[in-house]
């Protein structure tokens, strides 16, 4: 996978650092992406001093003006574009449908749905004109799942799969494969610091004890990590993964 060149979207940490740094190791030049420059920037310079290569570039989803910027500025230093992961996600609001406002879908969809349809747009007639590309949606076992009060959430995931099927029909002529990943929990920075003292509480247990009974209910026995989303994300995004595509890929420890 030499020669290579890859975005990842929402790459400054989480899931999506870890597909970068994976990506890279296999030599492919990473796109370093979000809105904090200065992670971004340090993920960049990890994997540059480790041998790889990266380059930082900012990126707010939500804003079309910076999605612009973003991808006149791509095509004005690159020519080339093999792999676009478009992992950067939101929560969105929780709570229950009848407190939702109905500007909470717009905002969840500008990141999660509309800004992955416009870098699609933008980025795919150059993988068109070479024939090639890997498009690595990541969405999440909320589609099926469904979780109560996590609405906005659960329907972008549900869109973004649609958007993942479809382009794939459309695309797939020209040697271009899109495929989602599906992650069950993963113990983010994020998830452990923000999300799992409320689940911990809610369920009346300690934050320890939630991340037991969590582990305990996967089939595997173990929580999915960053890098299990990573190493998915290096599959389908290879040139072996040419068979598979318009597929949704649970990478959920059997949830
Ligand atoms: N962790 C889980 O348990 C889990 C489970 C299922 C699915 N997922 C999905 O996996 C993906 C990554 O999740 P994560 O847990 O790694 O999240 P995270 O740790 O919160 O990281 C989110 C990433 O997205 C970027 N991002 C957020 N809003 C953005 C915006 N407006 N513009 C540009 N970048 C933005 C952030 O970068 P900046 O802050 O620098 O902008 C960050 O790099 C998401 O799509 C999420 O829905 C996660």
């Amino acid at each position: 996978m030499n020669n290579q060149v890859a975005i990842v979207t929402g790459s400054t940490k989480g899931i999506g650092k870890a597909i970068a740094i994976k990506l890279a190791k296999r030599g492919i030049k990473v796109i370093v992406c979000g809105r904090s420059s200065e992670e971004g920037e340090a993920v960049a310079s990890a994997i540059c001093s480790s041998g790889g290569s990266a380059q930082y570039m900012y990126l707010d989803l939500s804003s079309t003006d910076s999605l612009a910027a973003f991808t006149h500025q791509f095509k004005k230093q690159h020519n080339r574009l093999h792999i676009l992961v478009n992992n950067a996600g939101v929560s969105g609001y929780m709570g229950p449908v009848v407190s939702t406002p109905v500007n909470a879908i717009r905002q969840t969809f500008s990141v999660n749905v509309e800004s992955i349809f416009t870098l699609c747009q933008e980025l795919i007639p150059m993988m068109q004109q070479q024939k090639y590309g890997r498009i690595v949606n990541i969405s999440s076992v909320a589609y099926r799942l469904t979780p109560a009060n996590s609405c906005t959430y659960n329907m972008s995931k549900a869109a973004l799969n649609a958007f993942t099927q479809t382009l794939a029909k459309e695309v797939g002529a020209s040697g271009i494969t899109v495929n989602a990943i599906a992650p069950g929990l993963v113990l983010t920075d994020r998830i452990q610091n923000e999300r799992l003292p409320g689940m911990a509480s809610k369920a009346g247990v300690t934050p320890n004890q939630m991340l037991e009974q969590l582990t305990k209910g996967t089939v595997t026995s173990r929580l999915t990590t960053e890098d299990d989303i990573a190493e998915a994300t290096l599959f389908l995004a290879s040139e072996g993964a040419a068979a598979i595509t318009g597929q949704i890929l649970d990478v959920s420890s059997g949830v």
